[in-house]
């Protein structure tokens, strides 16, 4: 067994981030396929000097208190947080990392897959031709909206929304976007992106695709009030976090014809229970959180992980922190 830093890792990740950890500290790996429970979580880190954790464990106060003073580092495999209470672990001088950049055209790629699914209504052609359905060439079978040269509303316009700018641009599609500011013209110039409040893209869009941070601010963003101001042909794209969209809402916009089809690779609650109401629905396409889900860029996910774990665990600056204000007056 190794010596080093104790450290606990929530899950196996791929071998080249594990190997990191395992090379380098007395590690203890979860090895189930589920998320360890929480009281095993909470067992398993006490007196760890640095975690390793996935989206499905809640990084809180209980946590914080049950691992002991002497953790340092919270790194998280993934490049969403909301998991993590980050002021918590602020307060008590505890790193936070996360894995940005190197998932952002791999979720791109998915958020695309997605409205090109949803639009071209492939699961159900798929699941025609598996029922047997399949007659004949059909004048007006499986008719769906246009993905070239229609409108799309970026809501969140960062590192991921920008990605998917960038795939719509070779489709010929006109960019929308909305997010907390309007950015620099240089950024708006690259997609030829044009800045509108969120009302008036959810009015224009044909296609609105969600790449925001869950926060309390924009929990249930796409509420039913929200949902009735897109177009009754539109698709809305959910890659970022499941409660960004009401789920209630939602079911009732698509069963009521409000909107034309979603498509969704995050759901709340995650896993989405198989007699949800969504699921009975021909016109909804959930998969199971899988935007990240490309051998590289999980493999790129678990170095970047263990490096921020490692870095943690040796008092050095995590390459890249989530809260950077943790190093401030050391
Ligand atoms: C996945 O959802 C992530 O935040 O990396
Ligand atoms: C369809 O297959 C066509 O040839 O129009």
């Amino acid at each position: 067994m190794a010596g080093g830093p104790r450290v606990f890792v929530a899950r196996v990740i791929p071998d080249d981030g594990l190997r990191m950890v395992i090379d380098a500290c007395d590690a203890r790996v979860w090895e189930g396929e589920l998320p360890p429970p929480r009281d095993e979580l909470l067992r398993a880190i006490e007196g760890c000097e640095g975690v390793l954790t996935l989206l499905t464990d809640r990084v809180d106060d209980e946590f914080l208190d049950r691992a002991g003073p002497q953790l340092k580092v919270v790194s998280n495999y993934a490049v969403g947080f909301d998991n993590v209470d980050v002021a918590a672990c602020t307060r008590r001088g505890v790193a936070v990392g996360n894995t940005p950049g190197v998932l952002t055209d791999t979720t791109a790629d998915l958020a695309f897959a997605l409205l090109m699914a949803a639009a071209r209504r492939i699961p159900e052609g798929d699941r025609y031709v598996r029922s047997s359905q399949w007659r004949t060439w059909g004048p007006m079978l499986l008719l769906g909206p246009d993905v070239h040269s229609a409108t799309i509303g970026i809501v969140g316009f960062g590192r991921i929304g920008q990605a998917v700018a960038q795939r719509a641009l070779g489709f010929g599609m006109r960019i929308l976007y909305h997010d907390v500011a309007r950015l620099p013209a240089e950024v708006e110039d690259r997609y030829g992106a044009r800045f509108l409040p969120l009302e008036e893209l959810l009015a224009q869009a044909d296609f609105v695709s969600l790449h925001v941070n869950l926060t309390a601010e924009t929990r249930h963003l796409m509420n039913a009030e929200r949902l009735g101001w897109m177009k009754p042909t539109a698709v809305l794209v959910n890659t970022s976090r499941g409660p960004v969209v009401d789920p209630k809402a939602l079911f009732e916009a698509l069963r009521d014809g409000v909107i034309f089809a979603a498509a969704l690779d995050v759901t709340d609650p995650e896993p989405i229970p198989f007699d949800d109401p969504l699921l009975t629905l021909d016109n909804c396409l959930v998969v199971p959180h899988i935007a990240s889900a490309s051998r590289a860029t999980r493999g790129k996910m678990a170095t970047m992980a263990a490096a921020n774990l490692l870095a943690g665990v040796r008092d050095e600056r995590l390459p890249t922190p989530v809260n950077p204000e943790v190093y401030e007056g050391r």
